[in-house]
């Protein structure tokens, strides 16, 4: 928690958007220790908030800009959506010359779209958090602009590491690819369940037991790759007897040309290309 202790009742840290992000790492940090006296929060809907957040002063909690004018933020966490925040950038410029650092994990909004609302010189911190976050089980790419301090940075990733893991990149151009790995990865995940249950009712179970079967194994499996620290390709090896059932399946799965690794690389450059549209 030390790494959050420059986050103080006089340079709080303010939450703008309250949603189903900002909560889990509103939650994530009060649970870390940060105090409730650190934070200031604006939302639509902040009179909702305090029955949840009941250590959170009601006057920390607003609907109202100008409750929020006086005070000079450390960190700025925004955690709107992506479309919300042309309007709410120019609210938060005049917080750029206090030396508040500017937070989003907005999808597709780039350092230099925060650069032309903000100032060139607003220091800025990319976030691509994923949907486990929600349940403290998320990954989280980071990536700043020149102006955002080596001290700065060390909180950052530890606000984000109230959700998750979380890794930086030097280079904004790979965001793109960790938005075709990781943010949009739990779809392929849940994509991979929905085929499996299918699948196993069409060998011949029925569809709650093809559920329960399909998803113990996933959990497992992954548990499994954590934990005995071997390579997948290793693990997977050891399930596979020569001429088996597995090797059967592997045999379809691992096809030279039309494979899942052949499909799952032509999803992914999908899915950084339309990143990268997004992002223009
Ligand atoms: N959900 C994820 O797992 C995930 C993953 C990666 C990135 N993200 C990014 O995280 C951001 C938030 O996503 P979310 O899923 O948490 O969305 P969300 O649940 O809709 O949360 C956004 C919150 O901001 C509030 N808001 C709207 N206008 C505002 C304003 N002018 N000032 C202050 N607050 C305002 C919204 O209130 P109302 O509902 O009343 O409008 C809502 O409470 C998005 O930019 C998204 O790209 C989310």
């Amino acid at each position: 928690m030390s790494d959050l202790s420059v986050i103080s009742s006089g340079r709080p840290l303010l939450l703008v958007g309250c949603g189903k992000m900002g909560t889990a790492l509103l939650q994530g940090w009060l649970a870390r220790g940060l105090s409730p006296d650190a934070v200031n929060i604006i939302d639509p809907l902040a009179d909702q908030l305090s029955e949840q957040f009941p250590t959170i002063a009601e006057a920390r909690l607003t609907d109202n800009w100008s409750s929020v004018s006086e005070i000079t933020p450390s960190f700025v966490l925004l955690a709107v959506k992506p479309q919300t925040m042309d309007d709410i950038l120019p609210r938060l410029s005049a917080y750029v010359d206090g030396g508040a650092v500017f937070l989003s994990i907005a999808a597709g909004k780039t350092l230099s779209y925060f650069a032309g609302g903000l100032g060139k010189e607003a220091a800025v911190v990319r976030a691509m958090p994923n949907t486990p976050s929600a349940i403290g089980q998320g990954m989280t790419g980071l990536c700043s602009n020149a102006y955002v301090t080596k001290e700065q940075k060390t909180v950052c990733a530890a606000l984000m590491k109230a959700v998750g893991e979380v890794a930086w990149v030097e280079n904004e151009g790979q965001m793109d690819a960790i938005t075709a790995v990781s943010g949009s990865g739990p779809a392929y995940v849940f994509h991979m369940a929905e085929a499996m249950i299918a699948a196993g009712e069409a060998v011949g179970l029925s569809a709650d037991d093809a559920k329960r079967f399909a998803l113990k194994t996933l959990y497992g499996s992954v548990a499994l790759l954590e934990q005995s620290g071997e390579e997948a390709g290793v693990l997977r090896k050891n399930v596979t007897s020569p001429a088996g059932t597995t090797e059967a399946a592997l045999n379809v799965l691992m096809a030279e040309e039309d494979g899942l690794t052949q499909l799952m690389t032509r999803a992914m450059q999908a899915a950084a290309a339309r990143s990268r549209e997004l992002s223009e």
